[in-house]
């Protein structure tokens, strides 16, 4: 490839890999797959790996994450960022409303928008003509910290605006929010807590402590996100009505919940709304902001030195609450894992009663130091198990107690063990009955087959009765046995039994997110199940095979040779076979319109890294066909040790040959 076709090609790759990413990111609309997508990204790489002169700062390959910092510089804000006002309730609406009206002197209509309150970090985008140059925090609102390459990595921010817009200033400075979606929350501390690093107290600190790492490419492997919701430059928009959607066709992400609304009336009714919605969004939302939406009377009603009087936030009522610490359990996990419990003095917390708050584990509450009888912060954010933040020492009375972690296992009385790199305590007891029931209420729940009427009440009763003592057990169960359980009749039985037969048709992604394997939830186990196809595969695979599957990392593939490397695990499998449950057998999904769509390999010789039905197979995965004999439809020979007549055949015919090398970069 020589310079010229180098360039030509980064541009088209370019232009290619910033439109999908739009339609992926912000749009969630994507065309193509996402192995597609990565081999575009990939062939952009090698090329600006062999020609470096050719690299550009808009160039998608800037958001794997640059060198890392020795430390962050200063960045002037030209228009300072300010605070918001905050307001509680509904009734000082109207005190908000006066004083506008008070500053503009008259009783014009006015409108507004309601726009939800981001709980993360506020940031600054420069673009100039188009480009993204400088990106920086808020700091003290008049200078903050230049985050450039952080913000590069966060995969929404566009690194150059979707325009040949001719009303695109010269200069356009953007401001928004920058947050850690809660799932992604969730994952990151489970992590840290098995690796036994300090957890983040709330995505929003999460968030904060990712975009201010020194190395941009620890902030490329937080899966950040940003929403726009001002601008500090002069735009060619009138009120922020226009506004939005102007930013949005420039490719900048707008939160879809942002309302335009023609009273304050209007906002109260998506106040309650957002209030209702919050706990289903991804991303935490702390309250409303209402902003007047034209630019000209915003321009005339003005700011303080700390906020503007045109904006104010309207909270949600707060999520924390203190409460006594009376106790702490400690529950056993499915896969023994131990995890320490607060029982608290019953608290009310943004409308719902709390008596159990999550400690994670041994080291979080060595590090918060806490003590039995202490009261306590607690904290509940969405849908997620309430916390506890920390106690309050200054309402200590002398008589709190040590929190003694157990040496032995509450339930089957077994030594813990803790290995040193870990946070975890672990019962290591395989027969626990604490482990065994939670393994049958995962095996049965949602995450597993989804056994209606299978739920963990239903599942403790069965095992307290014994007619549940194993998984296997669920597909022994009987008629007879079921209708004398208290509470149960013939038709409970019936329906039972019904729910059980028909789970029994399951699939190996279920099945595999069912069996409750360390780091194997749905996503992995789909991920597994479309790349090995059949059980028996997968239960034969070794760590380095594992490790070539796209999405799994070490520790997944150590736990999954360790799961099936145990014979216990391995009669469980059997005897569910024997039960009745039953996989289809290929459920190897082909990628249709994938990377190798309208490709027919034709496979001679000897490969020395994979059979020739592997290859097959991976080729039909990635949306290619595989041939049986030469023919003219065939698109690309690959050809191994000792090819023969094939390859001369393809040659003649003018067959795309390659070696074994060329396709293994080929299918990744
Ligand atoms: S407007 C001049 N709009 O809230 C107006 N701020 O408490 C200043 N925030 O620092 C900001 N969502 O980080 C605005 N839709 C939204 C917001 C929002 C979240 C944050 C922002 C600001 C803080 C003030």
């Amino acid at each position: 490839m020589t310079q010229p076709q180098a360039e030509s090609r980064l541009t088209n790759l370019r232009v290619q890999l910033q439109e999908h990413a739009h339609r992926y990111y912000v749009l969630d609309d994507p065309l193509i797959s996402d192995a597609e997508y990565d081999r575009l990204f990939r062939e952009l790489l090698e090329i600006e790996e062999r020609f470096p002169a050719l690299m550009t700062a808009d160039s998608p390959s800037q958001r794997v994450g640059g060198e890392p910092l020795a430390a962050f510089t200063e960045a002037v804000h030209v228009v300072p960022m300010l605070s918001l006002d905050n307001i509680f309730a509904a009734e000082e609406l109207e005190g908000f409303e006066e004083r506008i009206r008070r500053r503009l002197n008259s009783s014009e209509q006015l409108t507004w928008t309601a726009e939800p309150k981001m709980d993360g970090l506020a940031v600054e985008l420069i673009y100039e003509h188009g480009l993204f140059v400088e990106g920086s925090t808020r700091g003290n609102g008049l200078v903050g910290e230049n985050i450039t390459a952080n913000l590069r990595t966060v995969r929404n921010i566009p690194l150059r605006l979707l325009a040949s817009d001719k009303n695109l200033p010269a200069r356009l400075a953007v401001r928004g929010e920058v947050f850690l979606p809660r799932r992604d929350f969730a994952a990151l501390n489970q992590q840290r807590a098995e690796q036994g690093e300090p957890l983040f107290a709330n995505p929003r600190n999460a968030a904060a402590g990712s975009l201010r790492q020194l190395d941009p490419k620890a902030t490329a492997a937080r899966p950040l996100s940003f929403f726009v919701y001002g601008v500090a430059d002069a735009v060619p928009c009138q009120t922020m009505a226009e506004l939005f959607p102007w930013l949005q066709q420039l490719g900048l992400p707008v939160n879809p919940l942002i309302k335009f609304c023609r009273s304050l009336a209007e906002a109260e009714e998506h106040y309650r709304h957002l209030q209702q919605l919050r706990h289903e969004l991804d991303y935490e939302i702390d309250g409303m902001v209402i902003k007047v939406a034209s630019f000209a009377l915003q321009e005339r009603i003005g700011s303080t030195t700390r906020a503007p009087r045109w904006a104010v936030a309207w909270k949600f009522p707060a999520l924390e609450a203190e409460a006594v610490m009376s106790g702490v359990e400690y529950q056993v996990g499915r896969t023994g894992a131990i995890t320490p419990v607060a029982v608290l003095e019953p608290v009310s917390i943004g409308g719902a009663v709390v008596r159990r708050a999550a400690l994670h584990n041994q080291d979080e509450i060595q590090r918060k130091g806490l003590r039995i009888g202490d009261t306590v912060l607690v904290r509940r954010a969405g849908d997620v198990i309430p916390e506890v933040v920390r106690p309050l020492i200054e309402h200590r009375s002398g008589n709190e107690l040590a929190i003694v972690f157990p040496t032995d296992c509450p339930a089957c009385g077994s030594a813990l063990y803790k290995p040193d790199s870990e946070a975890v305590t672990r019962c290591c007891n395989p027969r626990c009955s604490a482990q065994q029931l939670q393994r049958i209420i995962w095996f049965a729940g949602k995450a597993g087959l989804d056994i209606e009427g299978l739920g963990p009440k239903n599942v403790e009763k069965l095992v307290a009765a014994k007619l549940l003592q194993d998984i296997p057990d669920i597909f022994c169960l009987n008629q007879a046995q079921l209708a004398q359980l208290d509470g149960w009749g013939d038709k409970s039985a019936e329906r039972l039994l019904a729910a059980v037969k028909k789970a029994k048709q399951t699939t190996l992604a279920r099945l595999l997110a069912a069996l409750g394997i360390r780091h194997v939830g749905e996503t992995t186990a789909e991920l597994l199940a479309n790349h090995f196809g059949d059980l028996a595969a997968l239960m034969r695979t070794t760590t380095e095979k594992l490790l070539t599957v796209d999405g799994i990392g070490g520790q997944t593939a150590a736990a999954l040779v360790e799961y099936f490397a145990n014979n216990g695990n391995r009669e469980l499998i059997a005897r569910l076979i024997e039960l009745g449950l039953s996989i289809p057998a290929a459920e190897r999904k082909p990628l249709h319109g994938g990377p190798l769509h309208g490709m027919i390999f034709l496979f001679t010789g000897t490969l020395s890294n994979l059979s020739r039905t592997e290859a097959a197979e991976r080729v039909q995965q990635l949306g290619g066909e595989a041939a049986s004999g030469i023919s003219k439809k065939v698109t690309h020979l690959v050809a191994g040790e000792k090819a023969g007549s094939k390859l001369k055949k393809a040659a003649e015919i003018g067959i795309v040959i390659l070696n074994e090398q060329q396709f293994l970069r080929l299918i990744g």
